[in-house]
Parts: structure tokens; C-alpha cells; sequence
């Protein structure tokens, strides 16, 4: 046995569109960061999202820079990270999309921390602002927990392999297309 490996690791690394489908196969569940900024409620479907340490309470979630809410909700230096439940696929397309208003016609209150609650949600984390990383493409937001709520039980909103659910079989045609860059 030597330390020498075997094979020769002169590989290219994945392209971006090579490592966003394989990483369709890590399935999550779905949420919604929402804020408000200048008195507007603003959020964005959200994957990447984590717990990071429970003593002081802190999650993550990673933010494009390519995104128009962050740099909104950033300002603000609270937010809400709204965990959907299995019927919400809807919530999560309109906050996933670029495209209409958002919040219209959705029902949603106000938090005591000044982040839209959305209703029915399994899980809600209200956070202020506590650390932002930049990495790559990607702000690494860490958030400091000030409460959590669990409105709702249920079954999660999964997303896998680009659409919600595990049952489809693969491979899978995307369902973010249209010039939405996810999954
Ligand atoms: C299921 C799903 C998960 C997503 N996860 C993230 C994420 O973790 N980070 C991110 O920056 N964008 C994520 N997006 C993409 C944003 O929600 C999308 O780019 C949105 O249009 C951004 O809106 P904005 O430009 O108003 O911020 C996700 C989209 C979907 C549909």
C-alpha cells in the first residue's frame, strides 16, 4: 500500500449546471426567508437551510447574489425562515419565482420580531442577522435564533431532483425553468 492514489485526480470540477443536477439528488425540505424592508414584506423559496449550533442559537441558510430579497432582508437585520408543510408547493412558487408580486393574495401576519409569519407552516425560525460570509456566489448567512414556533404539524414540502416529492421517477425534468435558476 502506498499514499500514491491509484488514478490520476487531473478531473475538471463540475460545472455549474453539473453540480446544481447532481446536487438535486440531496433531498431537503422547503422554506420561505421572509422580511420586510421600507415597510414591504419581501422573502424567497430557500433549500439551504440549517441548524449550526444550539448554545448561543444560531441557523444558516445561503443566499444567491444574484437574488433581489437578501440584500433586503439584510438591511432589515431580522428575518423569518418559514418551513412548508407538504401542501404548500404553491407558497413555494411563487416565492421561488422571480416573476409576480409575491405576497399578493396570501395570508400572512406580522411577527413580534417584524418579519412576515406565514401561515400553516410546520416550523417557524425568527432570527436576527448575526454573521454573513461571502462564498463563491453564495452569502453564507448565519442567523441567531430569538424564538421558534411549530404552527402546524405534518408531513414536510420536500424538494428532489428539481420537483417536490420523492415519487417521480428519474431522471427528472426540471421544474425551475423559465429563467428561475433553481433546481
Ligand atoms: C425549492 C427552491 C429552493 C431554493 N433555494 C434557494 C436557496 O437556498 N438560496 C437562494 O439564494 N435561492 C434559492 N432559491 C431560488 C430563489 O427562491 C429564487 O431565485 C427567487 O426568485 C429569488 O427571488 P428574489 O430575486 O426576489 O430574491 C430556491 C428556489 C426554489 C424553488
Amino acid at each position: 500500500m502506498t499514499a500514491e492514489p491509484a488514478v490520476s485526480t487531473d478531473v475538471p470540477p463540475p460545472t455549474p449546471t453539473e453540480l446544481r443536477g447532481a446536487m438535486g439528488a440531496f433531498a431537503s425540505g422547503v422554506t420561505v426567508v421572509t422580511g420586510v424592508d421600507s415597510g414591504e414584506p419581501v422573502g424567497f423559496a430557500c433549500q439551504s437551510f440549517a441548524s449550526v449550533s444550539l448554545e448561543p442559537p444560531l441557523i444558516l441558510f445561503c443566499a444567491g447574489h444574484h437574488g433581489r430579497t437578501w440584500p433586503r432582508i439584510r438591511r432589515s437585520g431580522r428575518f423569518c425562515v418559514n418551513v412548508l408543510g407538504e401542501e404548500q408547493s404553491e407558497v413555494c412558487g411563487r416565492f421561488g419565482s422571480r416573476e409576480g408580486r409575491k405576497f399578493d393574495g396570501l395570508e400572512w401576519d406580522l411577527s413580534r420580531w417584524g418579519a412576515p409569519a406565514l401561515r400553516d407552516v410546520l416550523l417557524r425560525v425568527h432570527c436576527e442577522v448575526h454573521a454573513v460570509h461571502a462564498a463563491g456566489d453564495h452569502d453564507v448567512v448565519i442567523g441567531r435564533v430569538l424564538e421558534v414556533e411549530t404552527p402546524a404539524e405534518g408531513r414536510p414540502l420536500i424538494f428532489f431532483r428539481g420537483r417536490f416529492g420523492v415519487e417521480h421517477p428519474e431522471p427528472a425534468v426540471p421544474l425551475w425553468g423559465n429563467g428561475d435558476r433553481w433546481g
